[in-house]
């Protein structure tokens, strides 16, 4: 991953005056907004043809979860059958439809126009009721709130996010009192890792500062050139979600490190299979933690920082 570092969210005193330097900030962000969303567009309207993404396996009947991911939300309620879930960051679906083929209920959540006409477009194909809305997983329309028993979000998630506090807000307003989050997410020490031999970090660790990243590829696949070739992203440690999490007044049942992951997760070239099938990242040695995953519950009625914005939400996709 190349990160220049070239985009700093603190603008500086050369453009004189506080409502400069908020416009400068606002423009920032308006612009990193922007440059993902086409990016997102782009893939979206790709992924599928390559072999990361199975659509012709899921269409004739299998899961698209991986491993951690049903784990993790069996160890946060069981059986997701008859449960709502809010799957955040469905990008097209495949996800979002395999918890419906569990027995959610499911709503998936993109702010990419693309990915979300085709999980719509999938969802019919596939015969699965499940209903999809466009919108920021910062902000999200007000008729979600307190709607859900599970809210799941999996892997390629807070890197995006510039505001990881109002994403944690937003998570915890549209989950029911008792009701759960499950985050399965690339660990932020991985996220640093540029090469292995020799070691070179070219990301922070934390701090959530914007960065401008160029690449031409998708991690679905190598051969594919893409036009859209600067994305903005974001660092988040692990301390500053947990913290955002509780401040969006959810409660941290577990936060537990990994030393494996179910594939190479795009970083074939850093990381090894082992005899047991599954993938490390050794760093001199040791493996280090490659993946998250948080579950936490939301104890009261309101969360203190409830973020929703009023916009529809569409009608659910019959089959
Ligand atoms: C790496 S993908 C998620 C992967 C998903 N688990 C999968 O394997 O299909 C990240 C998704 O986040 C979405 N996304 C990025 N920033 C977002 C935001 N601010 N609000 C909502 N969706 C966002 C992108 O459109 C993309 O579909």
């Amino acid at each position: 991953m190349a990160v220049p570092p070239a985009v700093v969210v603190a603008g500086g005193a050369e453009f004189g005056g506080v409502w400069a330097r908020l416009r400068y900030a606002v423009w920032l962000v308006e612009d990193a907004a922007e440059l993902n969303r086409a990016r997102w567009d782009e893939l979206a309207s790709l992924h599928g043809q390559d072999d990361y993404y199975d659509v012709e396996g899921f269409l004739a009947g299998q899961l698209m979860l991986a491993r951690r991911e049903r784990d993790e939300t069996a160890a946060a309620v069981g059986s997701v059958a008859g449960l709502d879930l809010l799957h955040l960051q469905c990008h097209f679906g495949l996800g979002t439809l395999s918890w419906a083929r569990l027995g959610a209920r499911v709503t998936g959540l993109d702010f990419s126009p693309i990915a979300v006409e085709r999980a719509r477009s999938l969802a019919a194909t596939a015969g699965i009721d499940a209903q999809f809305v466009q919108a920021d997983a910062q902000r999200l329309p007000a008729p979600l709130a307190g709607s859900f028993d599970v809210v799941f979000a999996s892997y390629g998630v807070l890197c995006w996010i510039a505001d990881v506090h109002a994403w944690m807000a937003a998570a915890g307003a549209a989950l029911r009192p008792g009701g759960v989050l499950v985050l399965v997410d690339g660990h932020p020490l991985t996220q640093m890792i540029d090469t292995v031999e020799p070691v070179r970090f070219d990301f922070p660790y934390q701090g959530g500062g914007a960065h401008r990243i160029r690449s031409t590829r998708s991690y679905a696949s190598s051969a594919t050139r893409l036009t859209a070739t600067q994305t903005v992203q974001y660092p988040h440690g692990l301390g500053e979600i947990v913290t955002a999490a509780a401040s969006a007044g959810l409660r941290v049942d577990a936060l537990t490190e990994h030393l494996d992951a179910d594939g190479p997760q795009g970083r074939g070239d850093q990381m090894r299979r082992g005899h047991d099938g599954r993938w490390r990242l050794i760093l001199a040695g040791q493996p280090v933690p490659v993946e998250f995953s948080l579950r936490a519950t939301r104890t009261t009625a309101a969360g203190p920082h409830e973020t929703v914005s009023p916009a529809d939400v569409p009608s659910r996709t019959s089959g």
